[in-house]
């Protein structure tokens, strides 16, 4: 157990990014409330979880993390949440054929609800507005009334978490993810997808491989029927993650039991933060943004704080450089890391380093741009004798129009067409699903 920790040991520490709400005992008496709600996942789940990331870190299985930047509460819907899961299934069907792998899903959802801000406030209309930070803190209208920080959100969000998990897990149960049954998880435009056809003679040869290893067997091949999701959030919100922070019988330790995988985001990763303090003391496996500002020092510092014990599964690094930064920027952090003798997951997120604005001032990135930093990725860990396990993305089962390029050449100019974040720009569905048939075959490729 880490050596002097205890849930709210943060306290001590600089905490970056935490709301300034105008009535602190209204928050004191929110976070009491949520602190005795039932959690949203399992310590079984966890360490399951915890497993699986070991073998991707060892290059046995492939992470597959996506979902919205910034989940909205308005967002918590069936078709919504059924349309984000079927994107992920897809796209991990298709990295199982590719890399010939267990794919793992870890979606960016049930609590991806508070955002990090470069500024505290912003200038609307000559008025000065605190920045909106995410459905959990505030919301996104130009009041003063919305942008005030509310506590009541906290529990409004952790509601819809509850009620998104559910869901998921209904389906789950239901046989929504069973791969007899493909039919089932089709977007209904899949059809006039350019990816389409590729996208439908992988599924045949998918279920076919199915009913041959069952014919063999004489049985439902193992596990088939299954496709387990796993939710993952920024832990920014220290109150809020504390307040889920809990001890469970019969096992050792303290977890975050409001979701499986919390990250620390680049704005709150420094070692000696509130943010690393809180990751410190949890069971859970926990993810860390690394990029251009972290130097290989400040990495190894991270991980000494995060995992002493050098257990293989607890600490992914994410890495978002940037296309022009990652060639520079990565090699540095892979060999201090090997240097140590540490072992880690590393992800790619080709998403963070990639944004930028129109000159209509829509936040946009570019399809290639995400595709060439990815590409990469895969070189780089391939050159230093790394493994590149997983790839964090932000997407969205909906039409949208927010990321340029792609087979559908969307331009500048198309954005404005459905442009819905209110935060960072997600690939669409399409998108999203070339985006891992280009992974498969990079992996093909190299044999992974
Ligand atoms: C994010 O993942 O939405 C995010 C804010 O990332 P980063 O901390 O890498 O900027
Ligand atoms: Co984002």
């Amino acid at each position: 157990m880490a050596i002097d920790w205890f849930p709210g040991s943060w306290k001590r520490f600089p905490a970056l990014q935490q709301p300034e709400y105008p009535d602190a005992a209204a928050l004191e008496s929110v976070l009491a409330e949520l602190s005795l709600l039932p959690p949203l996942v399992t310590s079984w789940e966890v360490a399951a979880l915890k497993e699986q990331l070991a073998q991707a870190s060892a290059g046995k299985c492939f992470v597959l993390q996506g979902g919205d930047c910034a989940e909205r509460f308005a967002d918590c819907t069936s078709q919504r949440i059924a349309n984000q899961i079927k994107i992920l299934i897809q796209m991990s069907l298709v990295l199982v054929q590719g890399s010939g792998k267990p794919v793992v899903r870890l979606g960016r959802f049930a609590g991806q609800y508070a955002k990090p801000r470069s500024a505290d406030f912003e200038e609307v209309d000559g008025r000065t507005l605190p920045s909106y930070r995410g459905d959990l803190i505030n919301r996104p209208e130009t009041t003063l009334e919305a942008r005030t920080p509310n506590p009541q959100l906290l529990l409004r969000g952790y509601e819809r978490a509850a009620l998104t998990l559910n869901f998921i897990r209904a389906l789950v149960k239901g046989g929504f993810a069973d791969l007899h049954h493909p039919e089932y998880w089709d977007l209904d435009w899949t059809r006039h997808s350019p990816q389409a056809a590729e996208y439908h003679r992988l599924l045949l040869s998918i279920t076919e491989s199915l009913k041959f290893m069952e014919n063999i067997l004489g049985q439902p091949a193992g596990g088939s029927d299954r496709i387990d999701f796993y939710t993952s959030h920024e832990a920014l919100h220290l109150g809020y993650e504390q307040a889920q922070t809990r001890r469970v019988p019969h096992r050792p330790g303290w977890f975050n039991l409001s979701t499986h995988f919390p990250w620390v985001g680049i704005r709150t990763a420094s070692p000696e933060g509130a943010h690393v303090e809180y990751l410190r003391g949890i069971a859970n496996p926990v993810g860390v943004k690394v990029g251009t500002a972290t130097a290989p020092e400040q990495v190894l510092r991270i991980i000494d704080a995060l995992d002493p014990a050098n257990q293989p599964g607890r600490v992914t690094l994410i890495h978002r450089f940037g296309v022009e930064r990652i060639a520079e920027g990565l090699p540095p952090l892979v060999e201090a890391v090997r240097r140590e003798g540490r072992t880690v997951l590393w992800m790619c997120d080709p998403m963070h380093g990639n944004t930028r604005s129109t000159s209509a001032g829509l936040k946009t990135r570019s399809f290639e741009e995400i595709e060439s930093e990815l590409n990469q990725a895969f070189d780089i860990h391939a050159a230093c004798g790394s493994i590149l396990g997983g790839v964090h993305i932000e997407l969205t089962g909906e039409n949208v129009t927010e990321c340029t390029g792609g087979a559908r050449g969307l331009e500048d100019h198309d954005l404005h067409e459905a442009y819905e974040t209110e935060v960072d720009p997600r690939l669409n569905y399409e998108q999203a699903l070339e985006l891992a048939l280009l992974v498969a075959h990079r992996m093909n490729k190299l044999g992974a």
